[in-house]
């Protein structure tokens, strides 16, 4: 019977090693990295319990296989309106499919990262979670939705399931062989839950006189932290909140900032001024936030509000907890009730626009600081605007590296890239050139960069001029939008040299695309399929699957926000 060991030598049919029950597969989808650290770690803490695990990004998983998974984690990140992360579509989309087998002897469990101010918090993962009972599927455990402060219910989840493991196979896990490899030496002692605190070497505006932008370029030192990135990774960073909103919201409320709560399961104390300041989040307010203080409230409007999922929606979209003190406080509520409802600050993620090579012990950044007016108020993004605003040269700021395996260089300096990076998405491309030219790669490359005006918004123009003489960047395409009557766009430039471009991909070039996704990256897919429709005389449809393809070789990739 499959999963009876049986130790002859001599058996004449093909038995595995092991109890099949002890394998497991970890499947991620992950896009800013999250979800394939957590992956790996529970791989990691799975071996050690002595369990064959293997860890694969989805994309990288043959479906086919599905079928000989006996024991099957997902580790998965929602985005946008609900969509899955790119390394989890084609798979998404299979498991949906009509093609998608009967996994009665499956056993799995789901762990899905997201973030509850979106509407479809978690949908993803909820979708798998779904679609793997419908298919047969057993739960190893209970499914774990996860919001941005994900480190304790993943961790609860991982306790789950190798309870679901080890009931499964009669209690004998406990027992089971932990595997002698030993735990890989961490490079660095600095991490997402352990930031180092880094100086800024650096901060200055990009951006000409009159420009509509304001572009930050931060050079921060790495020194003394062990820390490493490749071209591609971002920085996180745990910013502050304005001291302003600060205030004001302590005002609101009539508290004394200077009173103590506590922060933490662990027991850590700060005063509320502190607490507001760099611990807690206090510009998005999301669903459950809005229904825990209208419990803790007496106010009538408040729950009412708080009874109507789709009023809820409306309201906290563009508002911030101010707003919410202004139109329904100020509660007779403990600061340490409130405090407690509120999430942690999260880090922003930034795109590196450095190469460690060319900078060491260095890394930059190229952040666009984010202004605009909502429900009568001006707003500010936190870290942008600290940014743009408060960092000096000298101030200390916590960071981490983010690895990002969907965003690399080709291993093969020979290989031609395409980069497409208007605005701010021109970070990356910075760093790819950096390196490029520091390790002499040989490989075309070509850009594509936009923004509003040439004399004020061309981000770094003097260092892509430099790298055009000097051979290192072999071709670059600009495209200003309010520079003339009509808009023009990277993508018209694209569509403007579509023979070369075919010809490119043709080469196997790798195309890369950084920047905003609603618009721009949207658009710029779509005349990627254009070009290759065009030049490639091919149906929609082929094109799709040749795009579809180029992006399974990992040779179409995205960092886009
Ligand atoms: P616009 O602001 O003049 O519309 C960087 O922000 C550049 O991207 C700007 O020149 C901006 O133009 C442009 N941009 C805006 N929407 C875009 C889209 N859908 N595709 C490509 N570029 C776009």
């Amino acid at each position: 019977a499959v999963g009876s060991v049986d130790a002859s030598p001599a058996h004449p049919v093909q038995t595995p090693a092991q109890p099949v029950s002890k394998e497991v597969t970890i499947l991620f989808g992950s896009q800013t990295g999250n979800a394939q650290n957590l992956a790996t770690n529970a791989g990691k803490t799975l071996e050690e319990k002595g369990f064959q695990v293997t860890v694969s990004a989805m994309s990288d998983f043959k479906p086919n296989n599905l079928k000989k998974v006996k024991n099957l984690l997902i580790i998965v990140s929602t985005h946008g309106e609900g969509d899955p992360p790119d390394n989890a579509l084609s798979f998404h989309e299979f498991l949906h499919g009509r093609r998608a087998p009967k996994l009665e002897d499956l056993r799995y469990a789901v762990l899905s990262l997201g973030d509850s101010s979106y509407e479809f918090f978690c949908k993803t993962g909820q979708d798998f979670d779904k679609r793997l009972e419908e298919l047969g599927g057993t739960r190893l455990t209970d499914r774990v939705d996860c919001d941005l402060d994900f480190d304790e219910p993943a961790a609860e989840w991982l306790e789950g399931v190798l309870n679901g493991l080890s009931e499964a196979q009669g209690g004998g896990v406990a027992e089971a062989q932990a595997t002698t490899a030993a735990p890989q030496a961490e490079a660095s002692a600095y991490s997402r839950t352990n930031p180092f605190k880094a100086e800024v070497l650096e901060n200055i505006n990009l951006n000409g006189k009159g420009s509509n932008k304001e572009t930050r370029h931060l050079e921060i030192s790495l020194e003394g932290s062990g820390l490493t990135y490749e071209p591609g990774d971002s920085l996180g960073i745990y910013p502050e909140n304005d001291p302003s909103l600060v205030e004001e919201i302590l005002s609101e409320l009539k508290w004394n900032q200077d009173e103590t709560v506590t922060i933490n399961k662990k027991g850590e104390v700060l005063t509320l001024k502190e607490a507001l300041s760099t611990y807690f989040e206090i510009t998005v307010i999301t669903k459950p936030l809005i229904k825990q203080v209208a419990e803790l409230s007496s106010n009538k409007e408040l729950q009412e509000l708080a009874s109507d999922d789709e009023k809820i929606k409306a309201y906290i979209d563009g508002r911030d907890l101010l707003d919410l003190i202004r139109d329904f406080g100020p509660w007779e509520i403990e600061p340490q009730a409130l405090i407690s409802v509120l999430r942690k600050m999260p880090s922003r993620l930034y795109s590196i626009s450095s190469s460690l090579t060319a900078n060491p012990d260095e890394v930059h950044l190229t952040i666009g600081a984010v202004r605009y007016e909502a429900n009568g108020r001006e707003r500010k993004g936190v870290c942008s605007i600290q940014a743009a605003e408060r960092l000096q040269p000298g101030d200390t700021i916590p960071v981490y590296i983010q690895n990002n395996q969907n965003f690399k260089l080709p291993e093969n300096p020979d290989t031609p890239i395409i980069m497409v990076g208007p605005g701010t998405g021109v970070a990356p491309f910075r760093s790819f050139m950096q390196e490029r030219e520091e390790v002499g790669a040989e490989g075309k490359s070509w850009m594509f960069f936009g923004d509003q005006h040439f004399v004020t918004d061309f981000l770094y123009q003097t260092e892509w001029q430099r790298w055009v003489k000097d051979g290192v960047l072999t071709r670059m395409d600009v495209a200003f939008s309010r520079d003339t009557e009509e808009k023009v766009y990277v993508q018209h430039r694209m569509q403007q040299h579509s023979k070369d471009l075919y010809e490119w991909l043709q080469e196997g070039a790798v195309v890369y695309i950084c920047g905003d996704e609603k618009n721009m990256a949207h658009d710029v897919h779509n005349t990627l399929l254009d070009i290759i429709e065009k030049e490639g005389n091919m149906s929609r449809e082929q094109a799709e699957e040749y795009l579809a393809n180029m992006q399974q070789q990992k040779r179409y990739q995205r960092d886009v926000y």
